[in-house]
């Protein structure tokens, strides 16, 4: 059976790093949100982009959610229903992370055009890599910083209380892994959270 496997976590936290190890160790689709399609990533450019920071949390939301809506039918959809598995850099978890706990916007509502926008495609696992606010942006490599790069510490840290609770509410489907480690002891303790077949 495939099975759709997503990696969350804040700023800095190596999770693009992980999501690229574990897709090769399962030999898995890997993409990633806001992204994975030609249309995707252009609302990344869009939304990533300093120049929109007026962007209202609500116009955030909606791009983010067209994004998805657009990822799920034209790839991940699909490359479930041939059995294969995908393994996704952020999805749902990210929009209560970042537009409910970070923006404040209402969660209830948020889950539910999140609901709609995925149209009944979820997350099998979430594996939720945590990382201090400060260490995050130590790791952070030097250039440029993005919209949400650019956020205070303040916002990043609801948004790392907001996952942390996410993944309190939801034990079933997700798995806090810690990500202070080095790149291999995070890879290993992902793949212990994944199980078979993801070493
Ligand atoms: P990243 O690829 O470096 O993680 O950048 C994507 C940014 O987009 C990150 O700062 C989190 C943000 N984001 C949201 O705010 N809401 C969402 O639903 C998604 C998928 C990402």
């Amino acid at each position: 059976m495939s099975r759709f496997i997503v990696l969350e976590g804040g700023e800095g936290v190596g999770k693009s790093t992980q999501a690229a190890l574990l897709a090769g160790a399962l030999g898995a689709v890997l993409t990633r949100e806001p992204g994975g399609t030609s249309t995707g990533e252009d609302v990344r450019n869009l939304v990533l982009d300093r120049s929109h920071r007026h962007l209202h949390a609500r116009a955030e939301t909606l791009l983010m959610l067209a994004a998805r809506a657009q990822h799920v039918e034209e790839v991940i959809r699909p490359a479930l229903e041939e059995g294969r598995d995908v393994v996704c850099d952020r999805f749902s978890g990210s929009t209560l992370a970042y537009q409910g706990y970070g923006r404040g916007l209402e969660l209830g509502e948020l889950a539910g055009l999140d609901a709609w926008a995925r149209a009944g495609c979820e997350p099998d696992m979430v594996v939720l890599l945590d990382l201090a606010v400060g260490a995050g942006r130590r790791r952070r490599p030097a250039g440029p910083r993005d919209r949400f790069e650019h956020e205070e510490d303040s916002f990043l840290e609801r948004v790392r209380a907001g996952f942390l609770e996410l993944a309190r509410n939801d034990p079933a489907r997700w798995r806090v892994v810690d990500a202070s480690g080095s790149v291999e002891e995070v890879a290993d303790a992902v793949a212990a959270a994944v199980g078979p077949g993801a070493r």
